[in-house]
């Protein structure tokens, strides 16, 4: 069975073709960094018309690449939500008149549920259950899998996620939208103990908060400024290092509680925080202290891609899952999903 996926719920257009026993034949993406740099964020209209512009000839891309023609397709997986709006209308529609066309089922994926799959598309994935540390730019979850479709959220942010703070934080500093990787890439040179930042409701729970950190970088980064106002280089360093040391501390110490209350032996990083170095590296320390072992996909697998869209389509698809409404799901709660029938 083949299935394409497509994604294009923010500022990424991602396609892919995964098929059964053979893995991601051919995938491709197209980022709208240079569009959106100007606004200092995502501007969803832009965000819209340039999904429109690329995606076809994406398609046809991928498929080229593939050896593969439309008719080769067993069914059309599309990102349904959660995300804007206008974005996903164009995912939705095009696979969904595709799939009409060519008689084949479309299905409409949950983009955190591709997120949850993605490490199953490296070579040692996990089995069930397993804990995954959800961190992306809209959520930061701590959800016990069982299976596909069985998802118990048991601990999420109360305000900012984890990818929110560290892009509000990039642009106190000064850097250019997306802020998160760049800050992640100035902490690589800065000292992360010159600033001391609070660790937000540390052994508190399995619930995240991130807002009063933010505030509280706010407050050293006004504290630090030279007679001019500005930042120097080496200050920026050690406060994005300082910021980011005090995220992976949370959520390392998050990971921890839930491991111990779950009794759960597996622990998967998901979402475009999971792309970050230093915290990658810090739940591998957490994970061989408490003999967990944990997975997390190559960083190009944590953030928005096409390939998880196609995995997860795939799970569902080859349940026999299909539906004829496109869906557009703004918000959409992962833990109103329910296996594949
Ligand atoms: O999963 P994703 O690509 O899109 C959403 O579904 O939100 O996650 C994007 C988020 C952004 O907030 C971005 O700044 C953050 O992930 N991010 C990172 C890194 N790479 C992406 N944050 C910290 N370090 C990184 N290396
Ligand atoms: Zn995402």
């Amino acid at each position: 069975m083949r299935v394409l996926g497509i994604e294009t719920s923010c500022d990424e257009t991602g396609v892919a073709v995964f098929e059964a026993g053979r893995g991601i034949r051919a995938e491709r993406l197209a980022s709208q960094v240079a569009i959106h740099a100007a606004f200092g964020g995502v501007v969803p209209e832009l965000a819209s018309r340039d999904h429109i512009a690329k995606l076809l000839p994406m398609v046809q891309g991928v498929l080229g690449e593939a050896g593969l023609s439309l008719r080769d397709l067993d069914a059309i997986a599309y990102t349904a939500g959660p995300g804007l709006i206008g974005a996903l209308m164009v995912g939705g529609s095009l696979a969904s008149s595709l799939a009409y066309a060519l008689k084949i089922p479309a299905i409409p994926v949950h983009h955190l549920e591709g997120h949850l799959l993605a490490c199953m598309l490296e070579e040692s994935r996990p089995e069930f259950p397993f804990l995954a540390l959800l961190v992306s730019g809209g959520h930061s979850q701590l959800i016990e899998v069982a299976g596909i479709g069985r998802y118990r959220i048991i601990g999420e942010t109360l305000d900012d996620a984890a990818g929110e703070a560290f892009d509000k934080v990039a642009r106190l500093l000064g850097l250019p939208y997306p802020g998160g990787p760049q800050l992640a890439a100035l902490a690589e040179r800065g000292n992360p103990q010159r600033y001391t930042l609070p660790r937000p409701l540390k052994n508190q729970g399995l619930d995240m908060s991130f807002s009063g950190l933010k505030t509280a970088m706010r407050l050293a980064i006004e504290a630090s400024r030279g007679a001019d106002g500005a930042l120097t280089e080496p200050v920026r360093a050690d406060l994005a290092a300082s910021f980011q040391a005090a995220v992976v501390d949370t959520l390392t110490g998050k990971c921890r509680q839930a491991l111990e209350f779950t009794g759960l032996p597996r622990l998967i990083v998901a979402g475009g925080v999971g792309a970050n170095r230093a915290l990658r590296s810090s739940l591998a320390e957490l994970g061989q202290r408490l003999g967990v072992r944990v997975y997390y996909p190559r960083p190009a697998l944590c953030t928005d891609n096409g390939a998880m869209i196609a995995y997860a389509g795939w799970c569902r698809a080859a349940a026999g899952e299909r539906t004829l409404r496109i869906i557009a799901r703004p918000r959409w709660p992962l833990d109103e999903l329910t296996p594949p029938n």
